[in-house]
This record gives C-alpha cells, sequence and structure tokens, in this order.
C-alpha cells in the first residue's frame, strides 16, 4: 500500500513536471509571438509615419516648385513685356530716322527749285543766282538764308547800298511780302 502511495505519487510528479515544461514552452510560445507582434506593429507604424513625413515633403516641394515657378514665368513676362515695348520704341524710332534719312537725300538729289518770286531776280542775278547783276552786285546763290533775307529788308528798307545801286534793288524788294522774301532766300541758299 506505501508502495503504491509512493509511486502514485512519483507518477504525478513526473505528469506535474512535464506539465510545467509544456506550459512554459507554450508561455514562451506566446511571448515570443507577442514581441514579434509588438515589433511588427511598430516596424508598420514607423514605415507608416516615414510613408506620410516623405508624401508631405514630397508635396511642399511641389508646393514650391510651382511657386517659384509663377514667379520665374512672371519675371519672365515682365522681361519679355519690356523687351517688345523696348523693340517698338526702337523700330518707331529707326523708322523715323529713315524717313528723314530720306528726305534729307531727296532733298540732296532735287535741285531746289525757284519759288515764283525768284522770276522778277532771273534778268539780272541769273536762273540760279549765279550771275553779278549789271556787273557789280555780289553772287546771291548760295549765300546764308538768314543773310539774304536780312540784305532784302535792308533794300526794302532803304538802307542798304554796296554797288551804287541800292536803290535798283530797294525798287525789287518794295513790293515783296515776307513769305517772298523768305521764299526767295530759302532757295538761293541752298544753291
Ligand atoms: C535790274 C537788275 C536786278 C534785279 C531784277 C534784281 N537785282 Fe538784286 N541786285 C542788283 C544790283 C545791281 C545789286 C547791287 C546793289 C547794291 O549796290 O547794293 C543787287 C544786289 C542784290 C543783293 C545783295 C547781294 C550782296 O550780298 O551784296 C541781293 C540779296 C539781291 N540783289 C537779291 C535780289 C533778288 C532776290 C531779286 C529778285 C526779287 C533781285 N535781287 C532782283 C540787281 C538786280
Amino acid at each position: 500500500m506505501k508502495k503504491i502511495t509512493i509511486f502514485s505519487l512519483a507518477v504525478a510528479a513526473i505528469i506535474f513536471t512535464a506539465c510545467g515544461e509544456e506550459t512554459k514552452k507554450v508561455v514562451e510560445e506566446v511571448n515570443k509571438t507577442a514581441i514579434a507582434e509588438a515589433v511588427k506593429k511598430d516596424t508598420v507604424s514607423a514605415f507608416e509615419t516615414a510613408k506620410i513625413k516623405m508624401a508631405e515633403a514630397a508635396e511642399a516641394a511641389k508646393v514650391a516648385a510651382a511657386e517659384m515657378a509663377a514667379e520665374a514665368k512672371v519675371e519672365a513676362d515682365k522681361m519679355s513685356a519690356e523687351a517688345v515695348e523696348k523693340a517698338a520704341e526702337l523700330k518707331v524710332e529707326a523708322e523715323a530716322k529713315a524717313e528723314e534719312l530720306t528726305q534729307a537725300a531727296t532733298a540732296a538729289l532735287t535741285p531746289a527749285s525757284p519759288p515764283a518770286a525768284y522770276d522778277k531776280c532771273k534778268g539780272c542775278h541769273g536762273v540760279d543766282g549765279k550771275t553779278a547783276a549789271l556787273g557789280k552786285s555780289a553772287i546771291i546763290a548760295g549765300q546764308d538764308k538768314e543773310a539774304l533775307i536780312t540784305s532784302m529788308n535792308e533794300y526794302k528798307a532803304g538802307t542798304k547800298n554796296v554797288a551804287g545801286m541800292g536803290a535798283l534793288m530797294k525798287g525789287q524788294a518794295a513790293t515783296m511780302s515776307d513769305e517772298e522774301i523768305e521764299a526767295v532766300a530759302d532757295y538761293l541758299s541752298q544753291i
């Protein structure tokens, strides 16, 4: 009877011990899984956070780039508008200059045509003013315009008399208007 009891106890102890081992294993297994799960969860959330942060950074970079591009465009538009304006100004200037040169060239190539008021002067001063009138006057072609106007006004007033024939020239100038004197002086000065 005593032997049976001891045997039973021994068996119980063995079973208990085995159960203990088994429990320990299970606990270890559960722990391992829990740690792995926790690590996995942590890793996943860190990865998720990084992904979000990266997306945010990419978005910010995109916005900044768009802003810079918009600014650059505004600047470029301003510059090109200025360039267009400047080109237009230069074009107008160049056209005006070309017109001026054309006129100057035309004037240089076209011989000055005598105004009607010069008709009565031809007999003494020559068709182009290059004759010394009655062999006495100075050549009037090519003289300065203002000097010619002064001469004519002085003859008109009776104050000019170079070769003793001022009176004769007074008769010529007396009936001339300021416009006629100017037209004649303009013509003679251009020869
Ligand atoms: C009948 C001839 C005759 C006619 C026409 C005549 N002149 Fe004269 N002209 C003279 C004589 C002569 C003199 C010199 C007068 C003097 O003694 O100052 C003279 C002098 C001048 C001078 C001054 C030249 C100088 O530098 O001393 C001018 C300018 C002039 N004549 C312009 C004209 C004009 C313009 C006309 C036409 C509107 C004209 N003459 C018509 C004979 C004439």
